[in-house]
């Protein structure tokens, strides 16, 4: 017989390894536990006539723990597995469930609606659309478009990395900007050129920067690149569609616009453009921060070694580009101060884009 002390010391320990099987979620590390070592570890210390009896002890609860562990696993695979995005439990009382908001109540998100149009009048001034991706690699987002290695301006763009590489062992990225499409679009529609047409194509595209997020920044954003490339291409060409294009949104024949020179690395010459205030005719007011323009994209001149690595002739042919904040235009057709309530699901928000039951 196992001595009185000894029982009630295995009895202990049990209770205690019992409790800590019930808390922990890991349930076979109960087996590593330092209550159930310290028991093997005393076998040792008993006077040998305890010893075996001991032991048995130890090894019967160390199997009962074992055992509850299988319980408890066989339990948890037999459970249907949950929907975490169901509305709710799919299992409950009808009685029980929530209502739910009938589908003609809810709208098109702004971005959406307004992207949409904003498509529809390139496609009416003869651009095609393709879409952005969002991963993609280092020579798209820089090397393709004139970023050197090591560039400092490629510190400008705040850009995700993934732990993913690509095949030249470079992070593959969450696009900066969508004139990482660029080069894919001038190849793609390189026998539009041949073929005495130009290439005109407009890229919608959610973008991501490591952005401290305010009113007017976001981490993550829409753009729309533009590309067009042609023979006798200049910049007058590409003020001219860009303002034909902005009057068209806005609805107003009367605005006009400015363009400052910039420095962007795949445009020479490069420009940032800005939009006469639409809210107050440029008297001046805090939209404009009262200097009655708006800066609204960077635009330029396709640089030539961008055409180059595209397999476009620079002596042949010219074109023009820009990259324009989406949410910034809504922003400023709608009047909207905050750039953070496009993704902050708010009802009130965006029920003020679903008047007339719009789809
Ligand atoms: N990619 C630039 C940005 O996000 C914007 C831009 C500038 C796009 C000039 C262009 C361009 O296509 O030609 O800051």
């Amino acid at each position: 017989m196992m001595n009185e002390d000894l029982t009630s010391e295995v009895a202990q320990a049990r209770e205690r390894l019992l409790k800590q099987l019930e808390q922990l979620t890991d349930k076979p590390a109960v087996l590593r536990s330092p209550d159930l070592r310290a028991l093997y570890q005393r076998i040792a210390t008993l006077p040998e006539d305890q010893r075996g009896l001991f032991g048995q002890a130890v090894n019967q609860l160390k199997n009962e723990l074992a055992g509850l562990i299988t319980e408890h696993q066989e339990a948890e695979s037999a459970l249907p597995p949950v929907d975490v995005s169901a509305p709710f439990a799919l299992n409950s009382e009808p009685s029980r469930r929530p209502g739910l908001l009938s589908a003609a109540m809810g709208s098109r998100h702004p971005i959406s609606r307004e992207l949409e149009l904003i498509l529809d009048i390139f496609n009416g001034m003869g651009f095609s659309v393709v879409e952005s991706r969002e991963i993609d690699d280092d020579w798209h987002m820089f090397g393709a478009l004139n970023f050197p290695e090591g560039h400092p301006a490629r510190d400008d763009y705040d850009t995700f990395m993934t732990e993913q590489t690509d095949t030249n062992g470079k992070p593959l990225i969450a696009p900066a900007h969508t004139s990482s499409m660029q080069n894919r679009v001038i190849s793609r529609y390189q026998a539009n050129l041949a073929r005495n047409e130009p290439i005109a194509v407009v890229i919608p595209g959610r973008t991501f920067r490591n952005e401290d997020v305010d009113a007017r920044h976001e981490h993550t954003f829409y753009q729309v690149e533009g590309v067009y490339i042609n023979k006798g291409v200049n910049i007058g060409n590409l003020i001219a569609t860009l303002k034909s294009f902005l009057q068209s949104y806005f609805a107003n024949d009367s605005l006009s616009v400015k363009t400052q020179p910039f420095y962007f690395p795949f445009t020479e010459p490069s420009l940032e453009f800005s939009l006469s205030c639409p809210f107050c005719n440029q008297q001046g007011c805090s939209i404009c921060s009262f200097s009655g323009w708006i800066e609204l994209l960077g635009c330029g001149m396709i640089h030539p070694n961008v055409l180059k690595e595209a397999g476009v002739d620079p002596k042949e042919y010219q074109g023009f580009a820009w990259g324009m904040g989406v949410e910034r235009i809504i922003m400023m057709k709608y009047g909207i101060e905050d750039i953070r309530h496009f993704e902050s699901g708010k009802l009130a928000f965006l029920r003020q884009f679903s008047a007339g039951g719009d789809s």
